[in-house]
């Protein structure tokens, strides 16, 4: 008989290093961005991407806002992508693997870079063709407790830079203006910090499908 006290067993559980969420907070400390690809297994995403194409097919998308006291014309020459907000407590079982991916990274910020994120919100997003999302950061009418903006592409895995629908970050590079040219690669995800970087969304040449989300302070 084995007698190991419980403490004993349990005292010392090794913190071990994840060298993807390492990558991810190097980049944001030194260019406030990080680009990771594959993040989630072609699985995941492509469960996700089902999950998305059945909800819209079940008209189930909104029309995206971007505050109050804007009328609908004015919204579509700002943004044309659909949303709908995901409930964690609702979640299937792709949006399950998906929130337990996101609470892994958000405890590994929280325990390592001290980054305080309590709250977090994504929403499924479909851009038809023709459309964009102009120039814009995201705490600008929204939520000042935004700290990380999160996005991850659903597209087919045959998806080219012709299809459009790049995301620009404008970046102060020592005083230099710089754009950083994203294409929206399936299961590829890019991270930036909310309150800092202006970005767009490109004119989309085909049906653009993502999920996009924040981390929050309180
Ligand atoms: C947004 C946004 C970027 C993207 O929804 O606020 O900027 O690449 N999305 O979809
Ligand atoms: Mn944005």
């Amino acid at each position: 008989m084995i007698d190991v006290a419980h403490d004993q067993l349990f005292a010392e559980i090794p913190f071990v290093e994840n060298p993807v969420y390492e990558k991810i907070i190097h980049d944001i400390a030194f260019q406030q961005y990080s680009i990771i690809d594959d993040f989630f297994s072609s699985e995941i995403v492509s469960h996700l991407r089902q999950s998305l194409v059945a909800k819209h097919e079940d008209d189930r998308f909104k029309k995206a806002a971007i505050g109050n006291r804007v009328n609908e014309h004015i919204i579509k020459s700002i943004r044309g992508d659909q949303i709908l907000w995901i409930d964690e407590k609702k979640a299937n079982l792709a949006e399950a693997l998906f929130f337990t991916q996101i609470n892994d990274l958000v405890s590994y910020l929280n325990k390592t870079c001290f980054m305080g994120i309590l709250h977090k919100e994504f929403h499924y997003a479909l851009y038809p063709k023709g459309t964009f999302y102009k120039r814009h950061i995201d705490t600008f009418q929204n939520d000042d407790r935004r700290k990380l903006s999160f996005v991850c592409y659903l597209n087919d895995q045959d998806w080219t830079p012709e299809n459009g629908g790049e995301l620009v970050l404008y970046l102060d590079d020592n005083g230099v203006d710089t754009e950083k040219v994203i294409y929206p690669f399936p299961g590829r995800i890019v991270i930036f910090e909310s309150q800092i970087i202006e970005h767009e969304v490109k004119v989309v040449e085909t049906e653009r499908l993502s999920i996009t989300g924040w981390l929050k302070t309180r």
